[in-house]
């Protein structure tokens, strides 16, 4: 049939003989086409498994999902990526939490994920406990206080202080009084931990870290030991909400994956010695770093992680000002909020990640005025110490 100059343009044909290609193509494509009206009834009655809108899902998200599953070391789970952490992390909050519900959430961890809470809290009338996950006898008291406490929410290691807590434990607790246990596992990366294994019902990522690993894209993922809550409710709060992750962004965010072993090693590796030159510099107070023999969460650490990651965070002897200088001398550290890329990030959580924390809230759970948060990157470690020596 010959076709008249519109139809031709907008119409495609695949070229006959094309192969496999040999890295995933990035599928930008709103909607998937059936072979048949009777094949069509029979996915969307869920008969039949096909994609059907790129917002339900998509081969891309797809694509990094699977990955993410099969890196859980224990049980089988499902994996949803979403178009930021933030997303994966409010879906998670909006799947679980009805009106007055009571919720114990870690004191110390990101900025905007407390300021959801916080707002959360008073959309729903929620009780919400903000406390030091380390003393477990204060969440057991609440426990035991309540009739029924719906949801542990932890983050280990924790933004920006770099503390670690005990999962294994939480997850004992929180399931002995019927609590889920969501752990956000952005700085360790399921290479380093594995919340679920350690007993948690979610592990969540903010997949725009190292898991992407290049600063390219912005990207959650969760993952769940209830594949059918995952499937059912999670996945329909991602669909109604519209907040899948963007073809492209999976797409950058599955090449990111590629290399994620061999960055972890190398991010890990650069941190300690960082973190080491800092400790042993005079003009540093305090270096948070979970691989220093000094850190108070050291020994758990080691047991509960296979390395240290590569974010560390440190105060200066003479406090926010030192802090401020060195952040402005810095060449090589780059001054931006992100963490988890190639290149070193550098920044102050008061002023940037943690500014909408109110501040008797931060300064309670150790996020002080001079605090700086170092993401150390895989340039050659002596320009990175260096270009710190200068600034110090
Ligand atoms: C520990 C942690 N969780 C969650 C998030 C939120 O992720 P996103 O920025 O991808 O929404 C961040 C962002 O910095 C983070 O550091």
């Amino acid at each position: 049939m010959s076709k008249k100059t519109a139809t031709i343009l907008t119409q495609d044909e695949l070229p006959t003989g094309a192969t496999t290609p040999h890295v995933s193509p990035l599928y930008l494509s709103s909607t998937f086409i059936y072979p048949s009206v009777e094949e069509a009834q029979q996915v969307f009655e869920g008969k039949k498994k096909a994609f059907i809108y790129a917002r339900w899902s998509h081969p891309n998200a797809e694509i990094v999902e699977q990955k993410m599953e099969a890196l859980q070391t224990t049980k089988k789970t499902k994996a949803l990526a979403f178009n930021s952490g933030m997303a994966a992390i409010s879906a998670v909050f909006q799947s679980l939490v009805k009106p007055k519900d009571v919720l114990i959430v870690q004191g110390n961890i990101y900025g905007t994920t407390v300021d959801y809470v916080n707002e959360l809290a008073k959309q729903m009338d929620l009780q919400v406990y903000f406390v030091d996950f380390k003393k477990t006898d204060e969440i057991v008291r609440i426990c035991t206080s309540h009739k029924k406490v719906k949801l542990f929410y932890a983050e280990s290691p924790s933004n920006p202080t770099i503390e670690c807590y005990d999962i294994k434990k939480l997850a004992g607790i929180a399931h002995q009084y019927g609590a889920k246990l969501a752990v956000d596992n952005t700085f360790a990366t399921p290479l380093l931990q594995q919340p679920i294994a350690l007993g948690a019902d979610f592990e969540i990522n903010s997949s725009t870290k190292y898991l992407n690993g290049h600063g390219t894209g912005v990207s959650g993922i969760v993952v769940g030991t209830d594949a059918a809550f995952m499937e059912k409710q999670l996945w329909k709060i991602r669909k109604l909400h519209g907040t899948i992750v963007a073809p492209f962004d999976a797409w950058m965010l599955n090449l990111g994956m590629k290399t994620l072993n061999l960055r972890m090693k190398a991010h890990c590796e650069n941190a300690m010695k960082v973190a080491t030159f800092l400790s042993q510099h005079k003009a540093v107070k305090k270096v948070n770093y979970l691989g220093l023999k000094s850190h108070p969460d050291h020994a758990l650490a080691k047991k509960q992680m296979s390395d240290f990651g590569g974010v560390l965070s440190f105060e200066l002897k003479n406090g926010y000002k030192a802090g401020l200088k060195l952040m402005k001398k810095v060449k090589v550290c780059k001054l931006t909020a992100s963490l988890g890329t190639t290149d070193t990030l550098i920044q102050h959580p008061a002023s940037m990640s943690h500014y909408f924390v109110p501040k008797a809230q931060r300064e309670k759970f150790g996020i002080t005025d001079g605090l700086i948060r170092l993401s150390v990157g895989l340039e050659d470690v002596e320009d990175i110490i260096s270009d710190l020596e200068k600034g110090l």
